[in-house]
């Protein structure tokens, strides 16, 4: 084969490879932070992506429960713009047609869907109670995460992490093997990238009762994960629909709804609160 057949079917398998981490990020997306209603068909119970979800009882040593965690190829992560190149590019859904045609993606494409649900998302209002950003640059993650806790305050981030090199995306039941650890930090601001032709994190804090944990959890087939997860204690705001009351089989404020992180959120909270 000459080198210009090499190099369209590697071209092919960037776009195969990016459609998937954009279509799985929209999917992660939609479950973990579907707050709007819509009138999108109901959710299957039986996709392992819903099963991030747990019961706050659930968290304690010995604890079994089946959980999904997502791992991305890395290579497949939109480039990280400076933020003068991101300040440079309009982040509105009212430039989409000209943004669709600065990234070479035609119209009605899954990517172009990807492109307009991350706008929506990034322009939608909070939730009472909640504050949220999105941020296409570090240096504005920084400063809108710096925003959220106050000019004076030190904060760090924290993230899930798999001890094993060889972990795949899999749903299988976990055991918690070590006492959950509480992170009792009053705010929290959680990030989580969006699909986008470079990269955008979407980052959000309420202001009502969460409670952040670590929690050291082993797979059936041996896999360690350093687990980071949430329970927000107040869901009396949250829509209807949000698949967490499904899956929990629960209802807005009537019980907790807790979520582990997948590994590639990060997890912004004031440094005094540091465990370990
Ligand atoms: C992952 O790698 C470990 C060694 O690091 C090996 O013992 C284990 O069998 C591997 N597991 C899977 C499911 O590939
Ligand atoms: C987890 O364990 C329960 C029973 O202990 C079993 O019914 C279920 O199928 C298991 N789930 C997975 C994903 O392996």
């Amino acid at each position: 084969m000459d080198s210009s057949g090499i190099s369209s079917i590697i071209f092919l398998l960037a776009i195969v490879i990016l459609q998937s981490f954009w279509a799985a990020s929209a999917r992660e997306m939609k479950n973990m932070h579907h707050h709007h209603s819509s009138s999108e068909s109901k959710p299957d119970l039986n996709d392992p992506e819903l099963q991030i979800f747990f019961r706050v009882d659930d968290l304690k040593l010995g604890g079994k429960l089946p959980i999904y965690f997502p791992i991305k190829d890395l290579s497949s992560a939109p480039p990280l713009l400076s933020r003068e190149e991101a300040d440079s590019i309009p982040f509105s859904s009212a430039h989409l047609p000209k943004l669709l045609e600065r990234f070479s993606i035609s119209d009605g494409s899954p990517q172009a869907k990807a492109m307009e649900t991350t706008l929506n998302h990034c322009e939608f209002e909070p939730m009472k109670g909640e504050s949220k950003f999105c941020a296409t640059s570090l240096e504005s993650l920084l400063d809108s995460t710096r925003s959220v806790f106050g000019s004076k305050s030190e904060f760090k981030v924290a993230t899930t992490i798999h001890l094993n090199k060889n972990s795949t995306s899999l749903l299988q039941n976990y055991t918690i093997v070590e006492n959950p650890i509480e992170i009792p930090a009053p705010r929290i601001v959680g990030c989580h990238p969006l699909p986008y032709p470079y990269s955008v994190f979407y980052c959000h804090s309420q202001e009502s009762d969460n409670k952040l944990f670590k929690v050291s959890l082993m797979g059936e087939n041996g896999w360690r994960v350093e687990a980071l997860g949430i329970c927000h204690m107040d869901t009396s705001q949250w829509d209807s629909d949000h698949v967490a009351f499904l899956v929990l089989n629960t209802q807005p404020g009537k019980s907790p709804v807790c979520h582990f992180f997948p590994a590639d959120n990060l997890v912004w909270f004031p440094s005094q609160y540091e465990t370990m």
